[in-house]
């Protein structure tokens, strides 16, 4: 199979082609990525270079239409992660999110429905909105959108122009929105690399405003399998969330962070909180355990944040140069 995968140079979706390249060695894979800050060369450098041409990379816009028209039409599946994925970036300049995320998406649903190909687009929870603490439910592919922040509306509106090619038009599609990933090759902008580095360069974890918001934790291998589910065994024109139980407020996810990393558990500071910040995500994942035979593989949080920590330890030269760029535009922030 021809499998296009856009954003591939990216956290996910570079963590998807290692993973795939291995589990599904009949799949030939081409990533289609801008190469934006987010991704980093080197990440897919061993697979690009393997004498195999399993993996090929082609720089390029998912809302440059010729181009998304040409690839779409030589590949049998597209898997969608290029976006720009970061709610502080979005809130201090929205427009690319708005151009990569939303026309960007609309480009390749035309490409899709043009050439008939199959698409499976990944999406977020936060399309969702947030809940309350003690909301005694999670959500489910039934919760109304109600996004609150440029990047989680831009993400809500391409869900629903997927969800309209479908009916409108009967493209072959699934959609995933899932929750927090963690793992190895994430950008040191976001919460959990950006602690973990933060203490290996002797600086103290910064926790917005209490604290206390929660986020439901996931590692990416484990959405990255759940995506391969979806493809083999979901229906298409649905919808799936995908959630691995893993709710934990911030606090207690930097306290686990200081104890692994033999630091005092007050040893953090609390800064300005990010303006509209969404207070709890809590994912039911029970559709897509009902109907693929996927589960979580990582129900250790700790175990996967000690994997996690152990990558940042010993990749310093992946991250290093991006830690002070995204330092610097924390500090522009005053977070
Ligand atoms: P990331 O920022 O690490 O990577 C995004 C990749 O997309 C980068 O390689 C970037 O260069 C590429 N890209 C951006 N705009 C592009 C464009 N216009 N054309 C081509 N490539 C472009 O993001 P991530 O965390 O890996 O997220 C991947 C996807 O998963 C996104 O769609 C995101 O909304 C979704 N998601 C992320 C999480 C999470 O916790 N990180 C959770 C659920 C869903
Ligand atoms: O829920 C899925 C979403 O998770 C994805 O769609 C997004 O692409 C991804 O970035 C992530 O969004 P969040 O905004 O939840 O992730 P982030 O890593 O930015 O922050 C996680 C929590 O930690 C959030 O409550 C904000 C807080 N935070 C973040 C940073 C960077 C801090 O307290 N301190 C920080 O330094």
């Amino acid at each position: 199979m021809r499998v296009l995968v856009t954003g591939g140079a990216g956290f996910i979706g570079s963590n998807f082609v290692l993973r795939t390249r291995d589990t599904r060695s009949d799949w030939s894979m081409t990533v289609l990525d801008k190469m934006t800050y987010a991704a980093h060369p080197e990440t897919l450098a061993q697979v690009l270079h393997d004498g195999s041409g399993m993996v090929t990379l082609v720089k390029g816009d998912v809302a440059d239409q010729a181009l998304v028209d040409d690839l779409v039409a030589d590949h049998d599946l597209v898997v969608h992660f290029a976006a720009e994925s970061h709610n502080d970036n979005g809130l201090d300049e929205p427009t690319p999110f708005i151009e990569s995320n939303i026309v960007g998406t609309f480009r390749l649903l035309e490409a899709v429905r043009r050439h008939d190909k199959r698409i499976h687009h990944i999406s977020t929870d936060e399309v969702y909105g947030d809940l309350e603490l003690d909301d005694p439910y999670r959500f489910t592919e039934s919760t109304p959108v109600n996004p609150s922040s440029p990047y989680s509306a831009s993400k809500a509106s391409a869900d629903l122009l997927v969800r309209a090619w479908i009916r409108s038009f009967g493209i072959r599609a699934t959609l995933s929105n899932c929750s927090n990933n963690y793992g190895p090759r994430q950008h040191v902008e976001k919460f959990i690399p950006r602690q973990i580095t933060n203490i290996l360069e002797g600086m103290k974890p910064k926790l917005y405003g209490s604290g206390r918001n929660v986020r439901d934790w996931i590692h990416v291998d484990d959405h990255n399998d759940a995506v391969v589910a979806i493809i083999e065994q979901g229906r298409l024109g649905e919808t799936y969330l995908i959630g691995a139980d893993g709710e934990r407020n911030n606090l207690q996810i930097v306290q686990v962070l200081l104890e692994l990393m033999q630091q005092p558990a007050d040893w953090y500071d609390l800064v300005n909180d990010r303006p509209g910040h969404d207070l709890r995500y809590a994912i039911d994942s029970s559709k897509l355990q009902r109907e693929t035979d996927w589960r979580p593989r990582y129900a250790d949080l700790r175990a996967g944040l000690e994997q996690t920590i152990e990558w940042y330890r010993q990749n310093a030269d992946w991250w290093r140069t991006a830690k002070s760029a995204t330092e610097r535009t924390y500090a522009r922030l005053g977070r």
